[in-house]
């Protein structure tokens, strides 16, 4: 999943934009009501997007939807688990030797749906559901991977002080390589898995490798390592760089950091310093989330966390979580920034959330060409792609994709065919004037 709309959303005015179609010439919702509750329309919809790439089904999701509780997290649950233990059951029943494919898909869906379960019980760090459902998703996860022709490999790769969960897949076109390889990163929710349903299959239908990871703060980490997000993201990516130069498979001149949603943030910051990576995609480019953020807090919230008082502004922050009034975005962010930063303190969470910002010096640093992507419907960033683009200047690529056919939303969510088309393409052209 990826962060969201939530932004836009923070204040009381949620809900006012759901089912508003207007002109299919750009000015229309990106978000198609699945739900009374917007965000849990947006997190369907997310759910829907993986079925172009076997991690989900539009019926099993669709009906999931329609049995939900608009704003009710354990509702969510209850779904979602019952289409995963359904699947699950399935996929242990079947005979793998003679049905492999069968085995498969199912496990890779019930996979996805056991992630979905749980999405919205971070507000509990200690909810043993957490952890529990997760280990089974994993396991999922790679017994479809151990089925399939390109399986995933595994590998963990020693940060200072963590480690990192890494996939490789290799080319099934040269899978001895050397070939371009894309290391894809996500943001401030998403699984690596999830990468892999978004951008992973395309890439490896283009003949590349694809490699995805998780640093600190992201879902495996946290879980396993009780590590919160850390600014200094160089350090996750430059040990799994040293590790993809010592890969046969891996060009190693031709090396792409890809970044989606709060990675859009991420990845720049890590090429600020590590210089082997060729080129940078931004999906979509973020200059800072606590900026964007902050933008939609009422002013007398926006004063309270400049005041610098903790004590009030975690109050204020817990007492809005609290009220049954709080819209559901508003909620999931502020719960899901905690689970990621490790923190009880709203105001920790928001200060730390700072410290992970692009700005003119960090974008200068940066020596590669970097992809700028946004969702022409997508306020997350709040315009902040286009200021990311002109910092980056003669380095940076722009490119709004349309509402109008339906990639306008957050990370072109559900039209990831437009968004591999586009930055593929792009990045074959980079690679090609590479000597
Ligand atoms: C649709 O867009 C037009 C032009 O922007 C606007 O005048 C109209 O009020 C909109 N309709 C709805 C239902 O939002
Ligand atoms: C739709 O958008 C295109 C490009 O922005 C514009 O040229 C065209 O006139 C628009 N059509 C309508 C019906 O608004
Ligand atoms: C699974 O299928 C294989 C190949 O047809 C067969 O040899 C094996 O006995 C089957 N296993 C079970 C448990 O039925
Ligand atoms: C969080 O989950 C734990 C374990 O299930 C439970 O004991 C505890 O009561 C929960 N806390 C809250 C606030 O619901
Ligand atoms: C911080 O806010 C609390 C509660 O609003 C207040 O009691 C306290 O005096 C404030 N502290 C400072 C240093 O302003
Ligand atoms: C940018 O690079 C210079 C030269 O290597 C370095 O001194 C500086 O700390 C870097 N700035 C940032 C924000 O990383």
């Amino acid at each position: 999943m990826k962060l969201s709309k939530t932004l836009l959303l923070l204040g009381a005015h949620c809900g006012a934009a759901l089912g508003q179609t207007n002109s299919t010439n750009g000015t229309s919702p990106a978000i198609y009501p699945l739900s009374t509750d917007d965000f849990f329309s947006f997190f369907l919809q997310e759910m829907l997007a993986m079925s172009a790439s076997g991690g989900a089904a539009t019926g099993e999701v669709l009906r999931a939807a329609a049995q939900i509780t608009p704003g009710d997290f354990e509702s969510v649950y209850t779904e979602f688990k019952f289409l995963a233990d359904s699947l699950h059951s399935t996929a242990t029943s079947i005979n793998v030797t003679r049905f492999p494919v069968s085995a498969r898909e199912a496990y890779l869906r019930a996979a996805s749906y056991y992630r979905a379960s749980v999405f919205f019980l971070v507000g509990n760090q200690t909810d043993p559901r957490l952890f529990d459902i997760w280990d089974i998703a994993t396991s999922d996860f790679d017994i479809a991977q151990s089925l399939s022709a390109i399986p995933g490999e595994r590998v963990v790769v020693k940060g200072d002080g963590f480690d990192i969960p890494v996939i490789f897949w290799k080319s099934p076109q040269s899978p001895d390589g050397p070939v371009p390889t894309i290391l894809l990163g996500n943001g401030y929710d998403a699984p690596q898995e999830e990468s892999y349903h978004e951008l992973g299959r395309e890439i490896l239908d283009r003949g590349w490798n694809v490699v995805t990871y998780e640093g600190p703060g992201q879902p495996t980490v946290r879980r396993d390592q009780g590590i919160g997000f850390i600014h200094d993201w160089w350090t996750v990516v430059t040990p799994v760089v040293d590790y993809l130069e010592t890969r046969d498979e891996v060009d190693n001149q031709r090396i792409a950091l890809g970044g989606i949603s709060f990675g859009g943030t991420l990845a720049p910051l890590a090429a600020s310093k590590e210089h082997r990576i060729a080129a940078v995609l931004a999906i979509d480019g973020l200059y800072s989330l606590q900026k964007s953020t902050m933008s939609q807090f009422p002013t007398d919230l926006t004063a309270l966390f400049e005041s610098g008082n903790q004590t009030a502004f975690d109050a204020y922050m817990n007492a809005v979580l609290a009220s049954p009034q709080a819209p559901t975005q508003f909620k999931w962010f502020i719960q899901q920034g905690l689970w990621t930063f490790n923190t009880d303190s709203p105001y920790d969470w928001f200060t730390r959330l700072g410290e992970i910002s692009l700005n003119e010096e960090v974008l200068g640093n940066i020596t590669c060409p970097v992809f700028v992507g946004r969702g022409q419907d997508d306020d997350t960033a709040g315009g902040q792609e286009k200021e990311v683009a002109d910092i980056l200047g003669d380095k940076g690529y722009y490119h709004e994709f349309q509402t109008a056919l339906g990639a306008g939303e957050h990370c072109q969510l559900g039209a990831e065919s437009q968004l591999a088309q586009v930055t593929m393409d792009w990045l074959a052209g980079v690679f090609e004037d590479i000597s």
